[in-house]
């Protein structure tokens, strides 16, 4: 077949890559299970004929049902042991019967708030080669987002490249970007957290970006913030810690870990301020850090201001 004929779908670009094929076909079913998701959010919660009883009678919370259809897509892989999600209270072991070598954490509707306000919002995974679901996110075999946006598209890294891939109207991922890299350097910021809230170094390196012209682009979700910085070419995300939340408000298993694996992928860097996001040894399943991630550059500067040191 001539190289004009070549396929630029999620699988094709994942055997290419010589993914592991267990792995491969968890990012992939993360991909089919985003579709079901999309109908549900576009159709499910107007309560239209034929959307509430796809996973169930009851119609549930789009963040439940979320969770539900990634779970079962998972379950049928056979290469999912463990698996934990922001929506459990508990991690579950997956008793179906397979080479089952993987273990994974989901944030199967991040952001989710915002659906009724039609903004962006999106799923975390992260996928680890081990029976548990506690692990250091440097110790990830891959992870992958999706943003539901004016377009879905998925975002997956396995340590060789960041690659996107946009769902088109024939309901396949076709690749529209590879080996995405960060700037060292790029003059977007994306804040959480109540200033009033803040501790003062933390204040002080915000007043270092804006007297430095960075743009403020904060969405309210985190997947599309990121995904902002990351196909924008840098900036740096902080969700800090608070006075009222002394962890910051993200959680590192779900969010942080992935994220930070990703956004290390492309070249960039995600710190808790203090040491990097994938080096935390997680205590819980819940723990929360909080978190300077993106360009390299503006991370470290942000790991000085926290320090109390000047720039
Ligand atoms: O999952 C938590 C989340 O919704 C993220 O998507 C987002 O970054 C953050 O919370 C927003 O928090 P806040 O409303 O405090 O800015
Ligand atoms: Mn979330």
């Amino acid at each position: 077949m001539s190289s004009r004929h070549v396929s630029k779908g999620l699988w094709n670009n994942l055997m290419r890559n010589n993914v592991d094929l267990g792995l491969a076909s968890i990012i992939y079913e993360i991909g089919v299970a985003s579709k079901y998701i999309v109908h549900a959010m576009r159709t499910g919660d107007l309560g239209l004929a034929g959307t509430s009883n796809l996973y169930g009678e009851q119609q549930l919370a789009l963040d439940v049902l979320a969770n539900e259809i990634i779970k079962d897509r998972l379950d049928h892989t056979g290469q999912v042991k463990c698996f934990a999600s922001e929506e459990m209270d508990n991690f579950l072991i997956f008793e179906r019967k397979g080479p089952k070598q993987f273990s994974v954490v989901i944030d199967p509707l991040d952001g989710s708030s915002l659906v009724d306000v039609n903004l962006s919002v999106g799923t975390i995974v992260g996928i680890y080669k081990s029976d548990s679901v506690i692990n250091i996110g440097r110790n990830l075999s891959g992870a992958v987002y999706v943003v539901y946006g004016p377009r879905t598209t998925l975002v997956y890294s396995t340590g060789n490249g960041v690659f996107e891939f946009t769902l088109n109207s024939l309901g396949e991922f076709v690749l529209t970007a590879e080996n995405i890299q960060l700037k060292s350097s790029h003059k977007i910021y994306s804040i959480g957290g109540l200033r009033s809230q803040c501790y003062d170094n933390h204040i002080r390196f915000l007043n270092y970006l804006e007297s430095n012209s960075y743009k403020l682009r904060y969405s309210g979700g985190f997947v599309a913030d990121i995904n902002q910085l990351l196909l924008k070419g840098g900036g740096i995300f902080t969700y800090p810690a608070t006075k009222k939340d002394t962890n910051g408000k993200l959680r590192l298993l779900f969010e942080l870990n992935p994220m930070a694996y990703l956004i290390e992928n492309a070249g960039g860097f995600a710190s808790n301020g203090e040491m990097p996001i994938l080096d935390i040894q997680p205590e819980s399943i819940d723990q929360r850090e909080p978190v300077y991630i993106g360009s390299k550059e503006e991370v470290l500067i942000a790991e000085k201001f926290l320090k109390g040191e000047s720039i």
